[in-house]
């Protein structure tokens, strides 16, 4: 069974000049243990998708069909009353910006603190030796000297680890990070990248990993989705989107990726975005209107494009 499965999701805004389709037609699943990455850039409606699993919706935002099934459960439907139960129990969530996450007039320890007895059943002692437990686990050099820090007082780095801390003070089935490390610099990034994957292993978390960073998402990630336009263009496990990427989207995106990398790929070949079409794949309707084809086709295993397959013409 999957942990979280995402069926046909459609998340709208309802704005003066209209609706806004910002999620899709969405459907995924993620396996327990493993990492899903959603990737696409700005505006594809990634973030969305991601804040529907919970409905931390803005007030003109709504689900207007689809299922989210987390743990065996219908999610969708459920009020913000139940929906807090599950927040910061069962997932966790991480953002781009920690500082915005962070309050400024309270220590770490008291955020932590607090955020762990939420969770538990744990005394005041309890909870600060489990903080220093959770700020060793994310590799902060000093724990107790981090507890009495203010967040203004702490690096981008030093803050994404102690959100990080944060997000496992529960011990959740899910953790759910946007963009987490999108403001550090490469350096930082790659190491709270790191840190990431080893957590994932010793809390045996599955991770829902969004980023517009196919390299970041390359370290990251067993399977991917690729967004655009509030849907699903494409979907394979990671190694199988580096090698074989279908959609001309992807190769775009790719493209403008190898641009930025010096990375071991045949940039050339990436570079005709429709090549695919020799392969019986008629992406006229993307061509054409920019949206993704309502079909799909299985490549392999585990590998699906969204396009129709041409008509065969009997000659
Ligand atoms: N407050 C809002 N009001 C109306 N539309 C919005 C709002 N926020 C986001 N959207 C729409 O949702 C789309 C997807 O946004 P988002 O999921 O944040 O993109 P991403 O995370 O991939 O950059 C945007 O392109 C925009 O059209
Ligand atoms: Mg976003």
């Amino acid at each position: 069974m999957s942990l979280l499965q995402v069926n046909n999701l459609h998340t709208y805004f309802d704005t003066r000049n209209g609706t806004v389709k910002a999620v899709n037609g969405v459907s995924f699943s993620l396996e327990e243990g493993r990492t899903l990455g959603i990737v696409g850039e700005s505006g594809s409606g990634k973030s969305q998708t991601a804040m529907s699993i919970l409905q931390l919706f803005q007030k003109n935002q709504r689900i207007a069909e689809g299922s989210i099934i987390f743990d065996g459960k219908e999610i969708s439907s459920l009020g913000q009353k139940d929906l807090l139960k599950i927040r910061g129990n069962e997932i966790s969530m991480i953002f781009q910006e920690p500082m915005t996450s962070l309050n400024p007039v309270f220590t770490v320890k008291y955020q932590l603190v607090e955020a762990i007895q939420l969770h538990s059943k744990l005394n005041k002692k309890e909870a600060v030796a489990r903080a220093i437990e959770l700020l060793d686990a994310v590799k902060i050099p000093n724990p107790k000297q981090m507890l009495r820090q203010y967040p203004h007082q702490l690096s981008g780095g030093m803050s994404q680890r102690v959100m990080i801390a944060m997000a496992l003070a529960c011990d959740p089935k899910l953790l759910i990070a946007d963009e987490p490390t999108t403001a550090l610099d490469v350096i930082i990034q790659a190491e709270i990248l790191k840190l990431m994957n080893e957590l994932k292993d010793r809390f045996s978390t599955s991770i829902l990993f969004i980023t517009h960073d196919l390299g970041v998402i390359n370290s990251m990630a067993d399977d991917v989705i690729v967004m655009n336009g509030g849907k699903i263009v494409e979907s394979a496990p990671i190694k199988e989107i580096f090698k074989n990427a279908k959609h001309p989207y992807t190769k775009r995106l790719m493209a403008a990726f190898l641009k930025t990398d010096i990375k071991n790929y045949q940039a050339e070949e990436t570079l005709d975005f429709y090549s695919s079409e020799n392969e019986h794949y008629d992406f006229s309707q993307y061509k054409e209107t920019g949206v993704a084809d309502p079909d799909w086709v299985q490549v392999s295993d585990k590998h699906y494009v969204a396009v129709s397959l041409k008509k065969e013409t009997n000659s």
